[in-house]
């Protein structure tokens, strides 16, 4: 996610600009015409992003006919991988019947039933048109339901970009409003941070009759890659049940990933709201917030008014609409049994073996980690002793974790994944799909041993064995 300068008289890079020169030239033109020549931060990249054609399954292509085995995933919206057959039919039957009709339909009720039915917590859904959207209705509902005004959350944890969520993710930990975020907005957020349950207990304490909610990604932050221990979860739902403080699950990454019903289902945690996006609307835009009944008919201004309160206001030219619901059904029939969401699991424990097998054989001093299907390479650049970590990745810190990030071995990485067949999410690693099968593993495997190779050649890692 860095836009800094790439290594000069770099090999990768030199050969990552070889086999690019269509990615390179859309993204001089793009430049002209979208800030950075993105539409969202983390696809930056030095020295350019990869533009792609197209994608089937585990695979997808970019302009320059190079073929990479994709652990970016749609984000992690592609739970089934790209253009997945049965839904790609369900969105074509749905486009020759028009894309928005201004008025209900059917679509949305089967969809909301699906929620129903697989999330454990939900009993309502109101459907948003993004991730981000989602947690700034839960965050609204919450203070509508409370009438306080505070709301909790960790350092690190992700929540989308609305003005509430823009900070403390991946910069000001202080807690201060990053710019265009006004500081009064700021100074209605306690951020605690995520390792230290005695500042979390120290925070309910001191704010609690003023916290309208506490929202957390609840396998910890950015999918994982810095892991909650489910101990500070239970707490947390002990905690805010006591007082009275509506705790939102963000299962935008983890719904119908961790398991069928989120990572709610895996820790037996019931949240009073969760916000969903991504694999919920199959690869298409669309987000929701479900959750307790007596929360979401806040937006229901018969209930409203048969309880004395003021409505809560929501609208939204795209939510729910057709195509998005369409692709969403079409998902979460396939996800249901459970079983592609197994074999994703398997995929990921085994690929998470066969690198830390790789990292070992190149006497680099790395760990492959991650639950579920996510795979996180941490770079270690202090050089740490990771047998402790291997063992309980959580003890590493989102301190250190997060500091890992700026390190220039990242790029290198991702660049020279590329130039052996693979693109990889920037944290580095990434979620795999249902869709990655065997021929995906040995790619990915044989492309991390080469790459592991190249960043040594450059000396941008040592080779400690
Ligand atoms: C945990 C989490 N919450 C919220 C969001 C925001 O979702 P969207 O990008 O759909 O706005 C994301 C997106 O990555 C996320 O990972």
């Amino acid at each position: 996610m860095t836009g800094a300068p790439p290594f000069t008289n770099s090999p990768i890079v030199a050969r990552y600009v070889d086999r690019t020169p269509g990615s390179a030239a859309l993204h001089a033109r793009a430049e002209r015409v979208l800030p950075a020549g993105v539409t969202h931060d983390s696809r930056l990249m030095q020295p350019h992003q990869l533009a792609v054609t197209h994608a089937k399954g585990a695979r997808k292509w970019d302009v320059d006919g190079n073929e990479y085995v994709d652990y970016v995933g749609g984000h992690g919206a592609l739970m089934l991988g790209h253009a997945h057959p049965d839904v790609m039919a369900a969105v074509a039957e749905q486009l020759a019947r028009g894309t928005h009709y201004g008025a209900n339909h059917e679509l949305e009720v089967i969809w909301a039933e699906l929620v129903v039915e697989m999330v454990p917590s939900a009993e309502m859904v109101r459907f948003t048109s993004s991730g981000t959207e989602a947690t700034l209705m839960a965050l609204r509902l919450a203070r509508a339901a409370t009438g306080r005004p505070l709301i909790l959350r960790f350092k690190g944890h992700f929540h989308g970009w609305h003005d509430h969520m823009a900070f403390g993710f991946q910069d000001h930990f202080d807690g201060t409003a990053s710019t265009g975020v006004l500081p009064e907005l700021a100074s209605n957020v306690v951020l605690v941070d995520p390792d230290e349950p005695d500042e979390l207990l120290a925070a309910l304490e001191t704010h609690g009759h003023r916290l309208a909610a506490a929202i957390l990604e609840p396998t910890g932050a950015s999918y994982g890659q810095v892991p909650m221990p489910a101990s500070t979860v239970t707490l947390l739902r002990e905690e805010t049940a006591k007082r009275g403080i509506v705790l939102i699950f963000d299962e935008v990454v983890t719904g119908f990933r961790v398991a069928r019903g989120g990572a709610q289902e895996a820790l037996g945690i019931r949240p009073d709201l969760t916000t969903l996006a991504k694999i919920l609307a199959g690869g298409l835009p669309g987000g929701a917030v479900a959750g307790r009944r007596d929360l979401l008919e806040l937006l229901d201004p018969k209930a409203a008014r048969g309880r004395g309160v003021e409505k809560v206001n929501h609208q939204g030219t795209y939510n729910a609409n057709p195509v998005s619901a369409a692709a969403g059904i079409a998902t979460l029939e396939l996800l249901r049994d459970g079983s592609a969401i197994a074999k994703a699991h398997d995929y990921a424990a085994t690929l998470r073996r066969r690198l830390n097998e790789v990292v070992k054989a190149a006497g680099v001093n790395w760990l492959v980690y991650g639950q579920h299907t996510g795979w996180h390479v941490f770079v270690n650049p202090e050089g740490l002793d990771l047998t402790a970590a291997a063992a309980a990745p959580e003890t590493l810190g989102y301190r250190r974790i997060k500091a890992a990030k700026g390190h220039p071995a990242i790029e290198q990485l991702r660049l020279a994944m590329r130039r052996h067949g693979v693109d990889i999410a920037p944290w580095p690693g990434g979620p795999a799909s249902a869709a990655h099968d065997e021929s995906d593993l040995e790619r990915t495997v044989q492309a991390f041993a080469s790459s592991l190779e190249d960043l040594k050649a450059e000396r941008v890692v040592d080779a400690h064995a």
